[in-house]
C-alpha cells in the first residue's frame, strides 16, 4: 500500500465520531431526546463526509498529491456508512421500529422522501465503487458516479427543509458545495492546475 498512515488515519477518525455518539446515545449522555441528538449528527456528518469526499479532486489538481484520490473511494464508503446509521438511529429513536406510523411521518416530514431518495443514490454508489463495477460499467461508471452532485443537491434540499429559519450553519455547507460545484465546471476546473504550474519549480513538475 502507498500511502497507508493516510489511509488509517482517515479510517480512525470517519469511525470513531459514529461509535462516540453511538455510544452517547446509549449512555443517554445526549441531552433529554439522545435519539434526535444522534439522528441529527449522523445525517451532519454524512453531508460533512460527502463534501470531503467530493473535495478530493480539486485538491489532487491544487497539489498535485495522489494521495487525496486514494482516500476517496474509502470517504465515499464512509459517506455511505455514515447515512446508512443516520437511517438506522431513525428507524430506532424516531419511528421506533413501528412501520406502520411511516405513512403518518412521510406526511408529518416530507423531507424524509428527499432524505431516502439521496439514500438510494448513495447506495448505488456504494454498490459500484469496486473494481469489478469500474471495469464492467466502463464509461457509464463515471456517469453513473455524477450522481454524487445529486445526492449533494439533495443532502442539502433535506437539511434546509429541516433548520429553515435557522439558515446560517446550512449557508456554509451550501457555500462549500457550490464551491465544489464551481470547480468542477471544466474551464474552472482546466485553470486549476494551471494556476499552480505556474509556481511550481521545474524540479516538481516533472
Ligand atoms: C432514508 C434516508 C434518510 C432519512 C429517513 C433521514 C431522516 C432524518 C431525520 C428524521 C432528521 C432529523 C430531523 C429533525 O431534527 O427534526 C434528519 C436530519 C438530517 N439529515 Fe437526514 N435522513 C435521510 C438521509 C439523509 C442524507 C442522505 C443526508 C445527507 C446527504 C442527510 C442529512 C441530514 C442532515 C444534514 C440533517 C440535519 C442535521 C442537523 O439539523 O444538524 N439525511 N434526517
Amino acid at each position: 500500500m502507498r500511502f497507508p498512515v493516510w489511509r488509517v488515519a482517515v479510517f480512525i477518525v470517519t469511525a470513531v465520531w459514529p461509535l462516540l455518539w453511538v455510544y452517547q446515545a446509549w449512555a443517554d449522555v445526549l441531552g433529554p431526546d439522545p435519539g434526535k441528538v444522534l439522528v441529527d449528527r449522523l445525517g451532519l456528518g454524512t453531508l460533512i463526509l460527502l463534501l470531503i469526499t467530493l473535495s478530493m479532486t480539486p485538491l489532487q489538481k491544487l497539489t498535485g498529491w495522489a494521495g487525496w484520490i486514494a482516500v476517496r473511494r474509502q470517504l465515499g464508503l464512509w459517506c455511505f456508512a455514515h447515512v446508512t446509521l443516520h437511517l438506522c438511529a431513525y428507524a430506532a429513536f424516531i419511528l421506533g421500529f413501528d412501520w406502520s406510523q411511516l405513512g403518518v411521518e412521510l406526511r408529518k416530514r416530507p423531507y424524509i422522501i428527499v432524505g431516502a431518495l439521496a439514500f438510494l443514490c448513495l447506495l448505488a454508489l456504494a454498490v459500484t465503487s469496486n473494481r469489478y463495477s469500474q471495469r464492467r460499467l466502463g464509461a457509464r461508471w463515471k456517469k453513473l458516479h455524477r450522481l454524487a452532485y445529486v445526492i449533494l443537491g439533495l443532502g442539502l434540499l433535506h437539511m434546509l427543509w429541516i433548520v429553515r429559519a435557522d439558515l446560517k450553519e446550512w449557508a456554509i455547507y451550501a457555500s462549500i458545495g457550490a464551491l465544489l460545484m464551481l470547480l468542477r465546471i471544466p474551464p474552472v476546473s482546466r485553470r486549476i492546475p494551471r494556476l499552480i504550474t505556474k509556481k511550481q519549480s521545474p524540479a516538481t513538475k516533472a
